[in-house]
């Protein structure tokens, strides 16, 4: 049986207005280089989105996680753009994303965010991807854990046979670059002892218990960790599959019904509301102090190793509900009253993560005005 793997890899290679939104001839130009990339037959389908000031390439195909040909497929899309239009055009940070120069196999531990999927098809394979601006991948963490392993938050876990038996989590270790599997709901606990530090411990995989079935996968990328310093938030994306023995999609929506914060938003330095906002109606321009963290959703059926929306390739915009109004207000009100403290912790990020930002240069500068005394 042929396997399908659909492989979301974006980047922020530059924007208009600050860290705003990307150029739409950016997006025409890649979707000009991956149906290039579709008719020479290196992908199937594919998709090209924007959230925020990030471009996002959704690809489906049967080579499988980590194919050079498919990373290199979208490093030159990023690349190509980054020269051709946000340089020329001197767009805001151009390039940004795009921390090493010479392609070699992966675009992992190269800038590009990655999150890729390859399952065997089953009867009916509908999939979410969510992608999200202005925060980083821990953001997923607290969703994955309502999603998969929170019956208050998903009837199935409790309803359905096949959920019944629980699923395995693999948390990565963002610090250290190792990994480990646990599994819901016996080692809940443990797990959950881990994804609460949610700026070391991110859930990079969901497996089904029962037979290891893919249920989901999420992008890793530290950007700071890689270049050593600030130089943009990860933004991260996270692919689920859904229904028939896998949490129901208003079962993974339901996750984003209360903001839950997240940090990022300016200067990718404090925490703010994860705000879930619909692509179509245009909730896609990050504005209140460079945000609020948003997340959009998109909705596609897979058949034969290709991508089904509702025309053609578009897929269905699933926080366009008039439902989400209310959480976008919500999430209205907590990024006001988070802002009223200013710079004072815990709305500004911990002291550790500030270590990436002109933080520590500021500080330097008044080293030399501290006398030594006995606490
Ligand atoms: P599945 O049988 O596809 O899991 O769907 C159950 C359902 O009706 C969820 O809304
Ligand atoms: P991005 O990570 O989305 O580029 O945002 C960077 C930033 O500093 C916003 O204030
Ligand atoms: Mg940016
Ligand atoms: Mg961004």
């Amino acid at each position: 049986m042929v396997r399908t793997t659909v492989s979301v890899i974006k980047a922020d290679v530059g924007s208009v207005a600050g860290h705003v939104c990307p150029t739409i001839s950016m997006v025409e130009y890649a979707k000009k280089i991956l149906e290039e990339g579709r008719e020479t037959g290196i992908v199937k389908s594919f998709y090209v989105y924007s959230v925020g000031d990030d471009v996002g390439l959704v690809m489906t195909h049967h080579k499988g996680e980590n194919n050079p040909e498919i990373h290199e497929l979208a490093w030159k899309v990023f690349k190509e753009i980054t020269e051709k239009i946000s340089k020329p055009l001197k767009l805001y940070a151009a390039g940004q994303d795009l921390l090493k120069d010479a392609f070699s196999g992966t675009v992992k531990g190269m800038g590009p965010g990655v999150a890729e999927i390859e399952f065997e098809e089953r009867g009916s394979d509908p999939i979410i991807v969510f992608a999200a601006d202005k925060t980083s991948p821990g953001a997923w963490n607290l969703p994955l854990y309502k999603i998969f392993a929170d019956p208050f938050n998903t009837a199935g876990l409790v309803i359905d046979p096949v959920l019944h038996e629980g699923f395995i989590f693999e948390v990565m270790d963002l610090r250290e670059g190792r990994t480990a599997k646990l599994k819901t709901p016996e080692e809940s606990y443990d797990l959950l002892s881990l994804i609460g530090t949610t700026n070391r411990y991110v859930i990079s995989k969901v497996y089904r218990a029962k037979d290891n079935e893919p249920a989901a996968s999420a992008s890793t990328t530290r950007l700071s960790y890689i270049a050593g310093k600030y130089v943009g938030k990860d933004d991260p994306v996270l692919i689920i599959r859904a229904q028939s023995g896998l949490p129901a999609v208003g079962e993974i929506l339901s996750a984003f019904a209360v903001p839950f914060l997240v940090p990022g938003w300016m200067r990718g330095s404090h925490y703010g509301p994860l705000m879930p906002v619909s692509f179509k109606k245009k909730q896609n321009v990050v504005s209140y102090f460079d945000g609020p963290p948003r997340v959009i959703a998109m909705g596609w059926q897979i058949a034969e190793g290709k991508l089904v929306g509702v025309d053609g390739v578009e897929p269905v915009d699933l926080f366009e509900d008039p439902f989400w109004d209310t959480v976008r207000q919500k999430a209205s009100e907590i990024a006001l009253y988070m802002r009223t403290m200013g710079e004072f912790m815990p709305a500004r990020i911990e002291q550790e993560e500030m270590e990436y930002t002109t933080l520590p240069k500021v500080l330097e500068k008044l080293s030399s005005r501290f006398i030594e005394v006995k606490p």
